[in-house]
């Protein structure tokens, strides 16, 4: 608890650019969910670079995926945006969590199985110990709730579990979160394999819309978009591509899948699959537009970031001292 408001946190990677998955799985619920708690999000740079990174790249795309957080509406006076390698207390509680940690949970996560598959020639340790950085970012802020989408879930567990270790040792230390999913836009999937999760990282440009997509790319990769030879817009199970644009249309307009489906009856998928990518661009459209205004603004951003690096700064060490005691280090003289 902060001020009496439950705590939030989450968190998103600064590697490639975001897509509307991001979006409707987890930014659009943050801001939902941003006037009832106290809120943290970070820009999660110490995961970015379980992956080989440029430099200069990492950096400029820190810095839009900070300003894109205030574009979408979360305001930095009232929700803590920061960037994760600011605050050294994640990767000191980090360290600390890893001896609480086994290697067969580790060895169990999906993610780091489909990571290490994906780039064989660098799997690294910080790639096999990415989910205790994760438990680290949400329990130094004692986290109520973190809403994600369904893919880190198995993050989520592990977030726990490591959690109620500590807590059985050591008493009551770290709040147990809960995890949060949308009712839609949980699970995106890609545009041209719907069996396959939309993806930051996917080669086929045509598989993912990016926010930074202009409306008429939008309305074209939704053209392009697989479907099926049924010819009926129906919610189903083996309708997959659909399913998809069903989910995404309901989460840009908070229609229900049933009203879609009435909605669509006897229409065909071309107007059905513009009318979803102009749901899409009707959200993106003003977004950029404040993105691109507020990037211009560099005194101010720059403000943002000073300050609540400071905020979240204070309140993670507060964590981490405890931590410190519990396990016995010596204490510090001032
Ligand atoms: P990341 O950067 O891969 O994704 C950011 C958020 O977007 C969600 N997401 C999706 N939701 C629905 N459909 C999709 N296709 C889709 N793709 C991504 C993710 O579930 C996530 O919520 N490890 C995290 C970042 C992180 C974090 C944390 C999150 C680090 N520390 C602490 C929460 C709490 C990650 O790589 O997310």
């Amino acid at each position: 608890m902060i001020d009496g408001k439950k705590v939030l946190f989450s968190g998103m990677q600064a590697t490639n650019v975001l897509t509307i998955g991001n979006y409707l799985g987890a930014l659009k619920n943050w801001l939902t969910l941003s006037d009832e708690y106290e809120c943290f999000y970070s820009v999660v740079d110490l995961h970015s670079i379980t992956v080989r990174q440029d430099p200069a790249e990492l950096r400029k795309r820190a810095r839009n995926l900070l300003t894109l957080y205030i574009a979408a509406g979360l305001d930095p006076k009232k929700n803590c945006i920061y960037y994760q390698s600011h605050v050294s207390a994640h990767a000191e509680l980090s360290w600390i969590l890893n001896c609480f940690t086994y290697m067969g949970e580790l060895n169990r996560m999906t993610q780091f199985k489909d990571k290490s598959a994906k780039h064989a020639d660098n799997i690294n340790a910080g790639l096999f110990t990415y989910p205790v950085l994760m438990a680290a970012d949400i329990l130094l802020y004692q986290a109520d709730v973190v809403p994600v989408g369904k893919d880190q879930l198995q993050h989520l567990e592990i977030t726990r579990d490591i959690a109620q270790r500590f807590n059985a040792i050591y008493g009551d230390v770290f709040t147990i979160p809960e995890p949060y999913l949308g009712k839609v836009g949980a699970k995106i999937m890609s545009l041209q394999d719907p069996t396959k999760k939309m993806s930051k990282s996917d080669d086929n440009i045509n598989a993912s819309v990016y926010l930074m997509d202009d409306k008429d790319t939008i309305i074209r990769k939704f053209k392009r978009a697989v479907t099926d030879s049924e010819g009926a817009v129906l919610y189903n199970d083996t309708q997959l591509g659909i399913h998809n644009l069903i989910d995404i249309y309901c989460a840009c307009t908070g229609k229900t899948p049933e009203e879609v489906v009435k909605e669509f009856d006897g229409k065909g998928y071309g107007e059905f699959k513009l009318a979803v990518g102009e749901s899409v661009a009707d959200i993106l459209t003003p977004l950029q537009e404040r993105f691109y205004a507020l990037e211009k603004d560099k005194a101010y951003i720059d403000g943002v970031i000073k300050e609540n690096a400071e905020k979240a700064s204070y309140y993670a060490t507060k964590t981490l001292r405890k931590v410190q005691k519990k396990v016995g280090f010596p204490e510090r003289i001032r």
